[in-house]
C-alpha cells in the first residue's frame, strides 16, 4: 500500500501521524485504520485501540451508532439522492428549531468550514460591509485564513482575529471597527470556558455596532449542550453554525439563525449539488432523537468529569511533566511540559492500545464508561511515570 499519492499522507491534517504522535516516524503507532465501534478502533494490522480522537469530535454517540446506522440504511435503500429537495430536509429542519429554538431558518451544507462561510456570506449581505474578525479554527477556507499561503492579499485585509475571552479588548475592537465591521465570528469556548462577560460583551457590542454575531458551535453543539454554548450560557448569536457530532459522522453542518438574517441566502449564492443527500439528514435526525431520548450531554459531562478529575490528578502527580489541563470536562487535554514529553505520552499511549490526543481535544462519547475511564487513567499513569 502506497501512502505518497496524497500529500501530506491524509486529507484530513489532524489525523496526520505526525499531528497525533509527533514528528518522526516512530513504530509501533498505528498509521491508518480499517474499522471502528462504540469508542474502539481497530487499525490495519487489526491492533485494537480505546479512542479518545472520536473522528476530532464528529461521534458523540460512539461510533457504528445503531439507532443513528439504522436510519442511514434507510434512506440509502431509498436512493441517497434525486432530482427533488428531499422530505427529511424539512423535518429535520424543524426538529432542530424545535429543540433549538434560535435555529429559526437553516440551511445545510456539508463541511463546517462551508457553513461558517455561509454564514460570513450572510452577514456581508445582510450589513453590506466586509470586515469579519474570528476567533478560534473556522476551517481552511480564505476568509478565516489570515495571511496564508495562497490566500489573495485582498482577502486576509477583510479578517482579523478576535483573542479568546478578553471583553475589554473585544469591546474595543468592535468599537474601532464601528460601522466596517460585518460580523464577528467565535468559537465561543477555546481551551477554557468563555466568561459571561465575554459573550455578552460580544452580544452587546456587535448589536451596537450593526455586526451579525456568529456563533461557531462546530465543536460545541451537540456536545456541552445540544445546542452548544447558546444554550450552555445563555447568550443567543444572531447566526450559529453546526456540525460534527451533528449526524454522528456522516457529513453535514447547518448555518441557521434569525429569519429575517437567513432570508438574506435568497441574494446571494449558496447551494452544494450534496447538501441535500439524505443518508446524512436521516443520520441528524436519529442524532438528535438518541440526545433527547438518552440525555447524552449529561451523559458526556459524567464521564468527561470523572476523566477530568483523573486528568488533574495526573498533573499533580507527575507535575514536571504535566503543566496543566485544557479544555472542559466533555473535551479536554494535558499540557504538556514540552514537545518531547507530549511525543512521548502519545506513542506510550499508542503502544498500550490508547488513542489519546496530545493537544486540544480528547472528546468522550456515549460509548466511553466509567470503566473505560478508569483504564485511560491508568494506562496515563503508567505511560507517564515512563516518560
Ligand atoms: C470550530 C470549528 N469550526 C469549523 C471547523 C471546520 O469544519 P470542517 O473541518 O468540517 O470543515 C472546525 C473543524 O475542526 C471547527 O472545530
Amino acid at each position: 500500500m502506497s501512502d505518497s499519492r496524497i500529500p501530506g499522507f491524509t486529507s484530513t491534517g489532524s489525523k496526520r501521524p505526525d499531528a497525533l504522535f509527533g514528528a518522526g516516524d516512530e513504530p509501533g503507532v498505528p498509521r491508518r485504520m480499517t474499522r471502528a465501534r462504540g469508542c474502539r478502533v481497530w487499525d490495519a494490522d487489526g491492533r485494537e485501540y480505546l479512542d479518545y480522537v472520536m473522528a476530532l469530535g464528529a461521534v458523540a454517540l460512539g461510533y457504528g451508532h445503531e439507532a443513528v446506522n439504522r436510519a442511514a440504511q434507510v434512506a440509502l435503500d431509498a436512493g441517497v439522492v434525486g432530482p427533488l429537495p428531499p422530505v427529511l430536509e424539512a423535518e429535520l429542519a424543524e426538529a432542530l428549531a424545535r429543540r433549538i429554538p434560535w435555529l429559526e431558518r437553516v440551511r445545510f451544507l456539508k463541511t463546517g468550514a462551508e457553513a461558517v462561510a455561509a454564514a460570513v456570506r450572510l452577514a456581508r449581505v445582510a450589513t453590506g460591509r466586509e470586515l469579519v474578525f474570528g476567533c478560534g479554527y473556522h476551517g481552511w477556507l480564505d476568509w478565516s485564513q489570515g495571511r496564508a499561503e495562497g490566500v489573495p492579499a485582498g482577502t486576509s485585509a477583510v479578517f482579523a482575529e478576535l483573542p479568546f475571552n478578553d471583553a475589554a479588548l473585544a469591546r474595543g475592537m468592535i468599537r474601532d471597527a464601528g460601522s466596517r465591521l460585518a460580523a464577528v465570528v467565535v468559537e465561543p469556548l477555546v481551551v477554557s470556558e468563555p466568561s459571561r462577560e465575554w459573550l455578552e460583551t460580544l452580544r452587546a457590542e456587535t448589536r451596537r455596532a450593526g455586526a451579525v454575531l456568529v456563533f461557531d458551535e462546530i465543536k460545541t453543539a451537540f456536545r456541552i449542550a445540544i445546542g452548544g454554548a447558546a444554550e450552555r450560557w445563555g447568550v443567543q448569536p444572531d447566526l450559529a453554525v453546526l456540525g460534527k457530532a451533528l449526524a454522528n459522522g456522516f457529513p453535514l453542518a447547518v448555518v441557521g439563525g434569525r429569519a429575517e438574517l437567513m432570508e438574506h441566502a435568497h441574494r446571494t449564492w449558496i447551494s452544494s449539488t450534496l447538501a441535500t443527500e439524505a443518508v446524512a439528514l436521516a443520520a441528524a435526525q436519529a442524532t438528535l432523537a438518541v440526545f433527547e431520548r438518552e440525555q447524552v450531554c449529561e451523559h458526556l459531562q459524567r464521564v468527561g468529569t470523572r476523566l477530568f478529575h483523573g486528568l488533574h490528578r495526573l498533573q499533580r502527580d507527575h507535575a514536571e511533566r504535566v503543566v496543566g489541563v485544557g479544555g472542559v470536562a466533555a473535551m479536554s487535554f494535558l499540557q504538556f511540559a514540552s514537545e518531547d514529553v507530549s511525543r512521548a505520552v502519545a506513542v506510550g499511549c499508542a503502544r498500550r492500545g490508547l488513542l489519546f490526543k496530545r493537544t486540544a481535544y480528547n472528546f468522550v462519547s456515549l460509548a466511553h464508561d466509567d470503566g473505560v475511564i478508569d483504564r485511560t487513567l491508568e494506562i496515563l499513569g503508567e505511560v507517564l511515570r515512563d516518560a
